[in-house]
């Protein structure tokens, strides 16, 4: 069995961050979201991976790699327009060859293991196996109807949602869905659909079993959902004091990477720290990821994601449920009268106490 990692897209829910990175490499608890999936794939066994990269191939493989780093071999696939997620399977055709194959959207977080979702498939040998998930707003994903232990329609964000089973952004194929793509057309929002390919196998009476996920999973495709995503990883965080540490309280599941200097702080865990992090007087609450480099003087933050080479210095007010791009700086101002000076990116977001 083969792997393909769908780690191309535009990414514009995620935006201003995605106009300068990919959203599979935003670090949930200081690591690319991307990493997870790619971890997760080869505990399961699988060691061949073809990663789909778009306009944000160059950062997706300076990240990766060759792979090496989790002994597996990873292929690097270009697809030029995101034209939707079976158009990616299309695009990997020739890597995929007649292999099965599990396929993976790059942005996705899911606490359970593959591995058993890949023997079942093994054992009952259906046409495609789909991970499902009970959810609240089935309207926005795609929407599986059950009959027995059988998938028997698909719909992509229907209005009328027939179940609140929801996709889960892992799938697994034998090779016969290239021969259904093939035969597709675009979607009414102009994408080709996985829903509509796996409805087209279906459609002509193969099998295709679902295997609900009883752990949680997360699309980190918006900020809430990145830093809710970013709380579930930290809740299984464990203490590690590695840096320096002088003058401070540090309370429960807090890592502290070598090489970060905590000064006069009160931290609060679950909370994870970076190397060459620099913390003076300030308190850092729960759910709190601060990457590589980072600077917090005079200030207190939580429930954040603070990206590598942030400044936050004296702020007065309590940052909290942010996401800090790399190399944003937020400071008080001194000069009077006081206002607020600003320096946003497109799409950029400030909600003001
Ligand atoms: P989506 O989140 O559905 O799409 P997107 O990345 O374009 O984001 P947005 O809706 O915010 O504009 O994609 C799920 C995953 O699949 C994500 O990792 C990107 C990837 N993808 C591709 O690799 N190729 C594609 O053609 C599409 C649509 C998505």
């Amino acid at each position: 069995m083969k792997a393909l990692i769908l780690a191309g897209g535009k990414g514009t829910r995620l935006r201003p961050i995605t106009f300068s990175m990919a959203k599979q490499l935003v670090p949930v608890a200081n690591k690319p979201v991307v990493e997870y999936g790619l971890e997760a794939i080869v505990a399961a066994g699988v060691t061949e991976i073809g990663i789909i990269v778009g306009d944000t191939a160059e950062a997706i493989q300076d990240t990766l790699g060759d792979g090496s780093r989790w002994n597996c071999r990873i292929t690097y696939i270009l697809q030029l327009n995101p034209l939707g997620l079976a158009h990616a399977v299309a695009t990997a055709r020739e890597f995929l060859g007649d292999d099965d194959f599990i396929m993976y959207l790059g942005d996705n977080l899911i606490k359970s293991s593959l591995g058993d979702l890949i023997q079942e498939f093994k054992d009952l040998g259906p046409a495609a196996s789909i991970l499902l998930t009970q959810v609240p707003n089935p309207s926005d994903f795609g929407v599986a109807l059950m009959d027995g232990k059988k998938v028997v329609k698909l719909e992509e964000k229907p209005a009328q949602p027939l179940s609140n089973l929801a996709l889960v952004g892992v799938y697994i194929f034998r090779p016969i869905i290239h021969d259904v793509i093939e035969r597709l057309a675009p979607s009414p929002r102009g994408e080709y659909e996985i829903t509509e390919a796996i409805q087209g196998l279906i459609d002509r009476g193969e099998d295709v079993l679902p295997h609900i996920v009883t752990g949680w999973w997360k699309d980190t495709g918006t900020v809430e959902a990145m830093l809710e995503a970013n709380r579930l990883i930290l809740e299984d965080l464990e203490r590690n004091i590695l840096g320096d540490v002088s003058e401070s309280k540090i309370e429960g599941r807090v890592r502290i990477e070598k090489g970060a200097r905590v000064d006069g702080c009160v931290i609060r865990g679950p909370v994870i720290i970076a190397e060459g992090c620099n913390l003076q007087n300030s308190y850092i609450g729960p759910f709190s990821s601060i990457d590589k480099n980072s600077v917090i003087h005079g200030s207190e933050i939580e429930h954040s994601i603070v990206l590598a080479d942030c400044k936050i210095e004296n702020v007065g007010t309590r940052i909290s449920s942010s996401l800090l791009g790399r190399g944003s700086h937020v400071k008080q101002g001194e000069a009077m009268p006081k206002s607020l000076s600003l320096v946003l990116g497109d799409s950029s977001q400030v909600e003001l106490p």
